[in-house]
């Protein structure tokens, strides 16, 4: 037998472990299986609470194809394919489900041989053996010992069915629980096609994993192939509907299919009592990484003829609304990455503090983290400091009091010790040293106690406090909202009119001395919140001001900027991937949802992480469980980016540019130019961070050397390429990307592109070439210009600060992402409007009457009245017919360069929205 088989049976002794210690702390009923387990051990809650979700939704399933009443009073038939020690048969026992039912394990001769070894052991039921690999107990009970990746499966395992005297018309459940995934994908899809050619009433039940966007996918795809069992099949078809189609393309296909992962399953088919029961059994305090593996695991049931009258589990939510995914780069800096969740990060003075967590030691051990860290932003570097009190807490909010000063309010060490004092952060005298003032509260101490609250700076009647609501107590959800008043670190309870809701794992963040919004968070599994909420502390009151306009989630951080709320990350029951989501306070709306994703296969965790605004960039630091992926990201702003357009879609180019504008932010630039215009127009040399070309599409653009090296002149060393173009026998990929290596740039890299086809008809009939496809070449310019000098680092020398580079934007941005998107979403109906002069002027002149300037005239009407006379010269000729649109579609040679939008002969001025930046 190869190793393999050795680790795949392996699984069963595992999975009837796990399954023991959920029976045991009371997460469900199974009398049945210390039989089967020959030592008794005791699982982390949230392995426990995984295997309890896996036997509700997989027992409840075969009940309701038990007890329906379609089938009463007939004969039904129950298989269990990779059964392994699974006691389904004695529970159905126990629930007296075993009339007119006929019931088969299937597994290795070997597994099957020794659970009959523990059937042996149970009272009252007696085994009869007809051969090594056949038995029976019961007179409807059946264990058969078959290899199904075996060539004579079908064979074989038709004579057993026969030996069972089971019928192939009878209804026939057939369970898989956690066993295709393990078979080779032909294998898998042999099996499948076997069992439904054999059953035409056949309900197909699996419950197995999937794979997801999420940073829990790489995660668990190691686990396996570490435990020498790969989950082989699942990659190649990663997703639900991958995996259900396989059931609908043979002759004999299945023509129902009911799918729910266990997110849904929890949302739907557990109610508040039994999610009570559940938290109540043991401290639990893992929510975010239980939500990732939920995503992970489905239950999917494809049946046909009687079977298809049952109902089964299902998801009843729509799938998660479609984020815009425009990725944003977020770039990993080369630093040390910071591994560590739960932590807290506060400005303090020019640096960020960086307190507790759970995280990596320098001895490579992970445990809670007892020392502070200094992270300069200035020379994107951390420096531990020194305590003499070690603040070894996690969950906790700091809050930075003053340009020295940093508070530090609850916390836990382990569930059960829970800290209750504040602790003051003090600037040293000493270098490199930090003091910590324990501040023992004598009055409500009791409420300091919570961890997974959430809190922020408030002033209410003069005094400055910090506001602290919700998070756990004794593993119980909690409101009590407090404030922890800053002139003598007293205590005082408050009270809203209406009583505000017990959440943990949320964010309240100020959004002026008496405000504060509070969002999202976890009220009870299941139940992570989308709302908004505005906190007003003068009169007490609060009002929900947005729902479901965001992704819910927990576990994420917030920022206030410029009127706009930036949410991070998180972990939701709605969504499988973390996103930025950018609210826009004024409009009460949501400008933009970005994808939290750095590269392609680099799944980040972007929950329990911390992130502190600093000078208009956020950085954001560790997150995820532990283990997951736990880099320092940067957001980065103000990178200047090169848009070559050619003249074929002129009119797509402003929602092209705002796209990019909403990524590069405030600080950033977005430039146009028409592609023809590139060589004459003389730009600086290494002048952008980013050139895109080839868009908006269709565009025929063939990129010659002459025009790759003036890109590459007018780049910044390091600065990336990304270039769309067909390829077609006459212009082949070799040739793109050998005149990209001709003209300087390194890292090339091809993405196929999605094509629509009424895309692709465009282009075969341009290019005149059938067998063409559509492709992302992504390039950089070396780290240098040619000629460049380089200082070396000696020692003794402080390093230079870092360049502010900006929303950087990576290729995906300019790949098929951009066929998904809809730049329509990004911007509301008013920043769809082309600038035209009528809407873009200001309110001087009324364009009924003729027009007259306001006295003080601000927006170019007196001037433009003043020069109407003396412009009767011809205007200036547009080469490239977009001028009218503004600077940022203006080549660089433009005569235009500089004057406002307008049209060809009007004057403009731009309007408030468009002179704002998205972020
Ligand atoms: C993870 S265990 C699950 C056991 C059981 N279904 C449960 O949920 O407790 C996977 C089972 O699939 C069985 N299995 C895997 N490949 C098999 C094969 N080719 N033939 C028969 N059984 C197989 C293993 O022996 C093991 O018992």
């Amino acid at each position: 037998m190869p190793s393999s088989d050795n680790a795949v049976q392996g699984t069963n002794d595992s999975s009837s472990l796990s399954k023991a210690s959920a029976a045991n702390l009371g997460y469900f009923q199974d009398s049945y299986i210390k039989y089967f387990t020959s030592k008794k051990v005791r699982r982390s809650p949230l392995i426990n609470r995984g295997y309890y979700i896996r036997q509700e939704a997989v027992t409840n399933t075969v009940i309701q194809f038990l007890n329906t009443k379609t089938f009463a009073g007939i004969e039904k038939q129950v298989i269990s394919l990779g059964a392994g020690f699974d006691t389904l048969y004695f529970r159905l026992l126990e629930k007296d489900l075993k009339q007119e039912l006929t019931f088969l394990d299937v597994d290795f001769p070997t597994v099957i041989s020794r659970k009959v070894n523990c059937i042996s052991a149970i009272r009252n039921h007696k085994i009869i053996s007809e051969d090594d690999d056949k038995h029976r107990l019961d007179p409807n009970y059946f264990l058969a010992g078959l290899d199904m990746c075996q060539p004579n499966f079908l064979k074989n395992f038709l004579s057993i069915l026969n030996w069972a005297g089971m019928s192939r018309y009878v209804p026939t459940l057939v369970l898989c629980e956690v066993v295709l995934p393990y078979l080779d994908s032909d294998k898998y899809e042999l099996i499948i096609n076997n069992i439904t050619k054999i059953f035409p009433n056949l309900a197909f039940v699996a419950y197995e994993q999937v794979l997801t966007e999420n940073c829990f996918t790489n995660v668990m795809l190691q686990h396996f192939e570490t435990i020498g069992t790969p989950l082989r099949s699942i990659v190649k078809w990663p997703t639900v509907a991958e995996r259900l189609n396989i059931f609908s393309e043979y002759d004999s296909a299945c023509d129902k299919f009911f799918t729910c992962n266990m997110n849904e399953y929890i949302k739907h088919y557990l109610n508040e009592e039994e999610l009570d029961r559940i938290d109540e059994l043991e401290p639990f305090d893992e929510h975010e990484e239980f939500v990732l593996k939920c995503w992970h695991y489905i239950l999917f049931i494809a049946t046909k003829g009687l079977c298809s009258m049952v109902e089964y589990p299902q998801s009843f939510v729509p799938s998660p609304k479609s984020f815009i995914s425009g990725n944003l780069d977020l770039k990993l800096l080369a630093m040390k990455p910071y591994m560590c969740y739960g932590h807290s990060a506060t400005k303090f003075g020019r640096n960020v503090l960086l307190i507790g967590g759970f995280g990596r030691s320098p001895d490579g051990s992970d445990s809670r983290v007892k020392d502070i860290k200094c992270f300069h932003p200035d020379i994107v570097n951390f420096k531990p400091i020194s305590s003499e009190i070690p603040l070894e807490l996690m969950h906790h909010t700091s809050h930075s009091i003053s340009d020295t000063e940093t508070l530090c309010i609850g916390g836990r060490k382990s569930p059960r010790q829970i800290n209750s004092d504040l602790y003051l952060i003090k600037e040293s005298m000493k270098e490199n040293e930090i003091d910590i003032a324990e501040i023992k509260c004598n009055c409500h101490k009791e409420l300091l106690q919570r961890w997974r609250h959430a809190g922020d700076i408030i002033t209410l009647n003069g005094r400055r406090g910090i506001f602290i609501h919700g998070g756990k107590r004794n593993g119980k959800i909690i409101s009590d909202p407090i404030i922890v008043w800053l002139d003598n670190y007293s205590i005082e309870k408050i009270e809203f009119k209406t009583e505000l809701p017990y959440l943990h794992s949320h964010t309240i963040t100020a959004i002026s001395n008496d405000t504060a919004v509070l969002i999202g968070g976890l009220a009870k599994s299941g139940t992570s919140s989308s709302a908004v909420y505005r906190l007003n502390f003068k009169e007490s009151t609060y009002e929900k001001i947005l729902d479901r306009s965001i992704c819910s989630r927990f576990s994420h951080t917030v920022h206030y900027l410029n009127d706009k709320l930036i949410i991070i990350g998180g972990v939701s029951y709605d969504s499988q991937l973390p996103d930025v989501s950018v609210v826009c306070l004024n409009r009460l709306s949501v400008l933009s949802n970005y994808t939290l994703q750095a590269e392609e296969d680099t799944r980040l965790a972007f929950h329990c992480h911390a992130s502190v605004l600093v000078n208009d960039n956020i950085y954001i630091f560790g997150g995820g469980g532990n283990y997951f992926s736990m880099e320092n990201l940067q957001f980065e702003s103000s990178q200047s980016v090169l848009l070559l357009w050619d003249s074929l879609q002129a009119s797509a180019l402003p929602e092209i540019v705002q796209f990019i504008e909403n990524r590069v932010g405030k600080s950033g630039r977005v430039q146009c130019e028409n592609v023809s215009m590139l060589t004459k127009s003389n730009h600086k040399a290494s002048n952008f961070d980013l050139a895109i070309s080839g868009f908006p599409l269709p565009s025929f653009t063939v990129h010659s050397n002459d025009l790759l090296e003036e890109i590459a002149r007018i780049l910044k060393p390091g600065g990336k390429l990304h270039v769309v173009e067909a390829i077609t026998d006459s212009r082949t990929e070799s040739q793109i990307a050998s005149s990209l290596k001709l003209s300087g740039f390194i890292s090339i890299e091809k993405k196929s592109l999605k094509i629509e086809e009424n895309l692709l008809k465009a282009y075969q009939e341009h290019l005149k070439a059938n067998n063409l496809s559509l492709n992302l070449f992504t390039s950089s310019k070396p780290n240098f210009e040619i000629g460049a000098k380089i200082a070396l680092k000696l020692p003794g020398m402080t390093a230079p600060a870092p360049q502010q580079t900006v929303w950087a934007l990576n290729a995906d941005d300019a790949n098929d992402d951009m066929d998904i998107i809809d730049t329509d979403d990004l911007l509301d109906d008013a920043d769809l409007k082309k600038p035209d002069a009528e809407s873009l002027r200001a309110s001087c002149g009324d364009a009924q009457k003729k027009k007259k300037a306001c006295k003080n005239c601000t927006c170019g009407l007196a001037e433009e009245l003043e020069n109407e006379e003396k412009s009767k010269a011809p205007a200036p000729k547009s080469s490239c017919g977009s001028c009218y649109l503004g600077d940022a579609f203006r080549c660089a040679s433009c005569p235009y360069l500089g004057r406002p939008a307008f049209k060809p002969g009007e004057k403009v001025s731009l309007t408030d929205t468009q002179m704002k930046a998205d972020i």
